[in-house]
């Protein structure tokens, strides 16, 4: 039997059953692939349904402010791509007459598209014989095809998409990604493969050689970066400053307590860096926590100061305060590292 076939096969009684699965279409199929980058299925899947009900269609999410797409956005991490999502729905309202484009360049020039989203929405939305080269893809590819260069690099990367270009069918392409990627997921194993139960292992030349626990090679991902970062925990009787830079650098757009990268010993107030009147209060407690991002690591030193009374800093261009009381604080989407920061001091927080 050929392999797509097995693989089908497999399919048929072994592919999950998840949300964006039953009756795709490309606006589903849009939204739930750009949450699986870099994401597991099983934290996609509460975040889905909430977003698919509160913007049930392109146009709702085109039509919404960043705000509160970023909202629905908490839980997934990586906020730059609820933006770029948000930006490629208003480009379709206003430049595709709100249609999601079937073309491999148009869409492909939309922002947030890249190789393994355009394949997933042409093969799966719209039944073309693309590829969707993801993680699981890539280490199923490098065992089946033998591939022995890490995956991480192009030479790698290029074999591997070629050997499944010429393996896709003109029928169910989809559905065929999909089975890679479920292979992949449970019988195609990082570290202990279950060959004994591979649909494909007849194919596969790294069984066929005894090299399917071999592969794939990988080079060793780059440490993150440290960095020093000072962070102002600004309160008054429990409410919160926080701070949205508009433009500009590393978690931009998201809410965020204001935090500065320094090398000084300085603290930002004495820098002027920080535009609220910390005079009018005094500095309770400074803390220092660690955290641990994809590509940096901050070491933090925290500055509780209490003020005596919250105001509102004038908007300047590119950056939005306002005070949250901190109960109300799920209601903005911020990033993980700030709600530990509040976990960490919630204690010390004056009633
Ligand atoms: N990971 C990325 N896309 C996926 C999909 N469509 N089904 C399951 N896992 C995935």
């Amino acid at each position: 039997m050929p392999l797509v076939h097995k693989l089908l096969s497999w399919y048929n009684l072994n592919q999950r059953d998840l949300p964006w699965r039953r009756n795709p279409d490309p606006y589903k199929t849009l939204v739930s692939e750009i949450m699986l980058q870099q994401t597991r299925v099983e934290a996609v899947l509460p975040p889905y349904e909430r977003f698919m009900q509160r913007f049930p269609s392109i146009k709702d999410l085109a039509f919404a402010t960043q705000d509160e797409v970023l909202t629905f956005w908490q839980g997934l991490g990586y906020y730059s791509r609820a933006r770029r999502l948000h930006q490629a729905a208003q480009i379709i309202m206003t430049e595709h007459d709100g249609l999601i484009p079937s073309d491999k360049n148009t869409l492909q020039a939309l922002p947030g598209i890249g190789d393994y989203t355009c394949g997933a929405i042409l093969s799966i939305a719209f039944h073309q014989p693309e590829v969707a080269m993801d993680g699981n893809l890539l280490r199923v590819g490098a065992r089946l095809f033998l591939i022995r260069d890490p995956i991480n690099r192009t030479k790698a990367k290029t074999a591997i998409k070629t050997g499944f270009e010429s393996t896709v069918p003109v029928e169910r392409p989809g559905d065929f990604n999909q089975a890679l990627m479920d292979l992949g997921s449970s019988i195609c194993l990082p570290k202990h493969p279950r060959c004994g139960e591979c649909p494909l292992s007849d194919h596969c030349q790294a069984y066929v050689q005894g090299e399917a626990m071999l592969l794939p090679i990988k080079d060793a991902p780059k440490p993150p970066v440290p960095v020093q970062v000072q962070l102002y925990l600004v309160e008054s009787d429990k409410t919160i400053l926080f701070r949205q830079r508009l433009a500009g650098g590393f978690l931009q757009g998201m809410w965020e307590l204001p935090w500065y990268e320094t090398d000084t010993l300085q603290v930002a107030e004495e820098y002027g860096w920080i535009s609220v009147p910390l005079e009018s209060g005094s500095r309770e407690k400074v803390y220092e926590m660690e955290y641990i991002f994809s590509h940096r690591h901050w070491f933090m030193t925290i500055f509780h100061y209490k003020v005596v009374e919250p105001f509102y800093t004038p908007q300047d261009e590119n950056t939005l305060y306002r005070w949250q009381p901190l109960h109300s604080v799920d209601t903005i989407a911020l990033p993980t590292v700030f709600k530990k920061v509040l976990e960490l001091v919630q204690n010390s927080l004056s009633g």
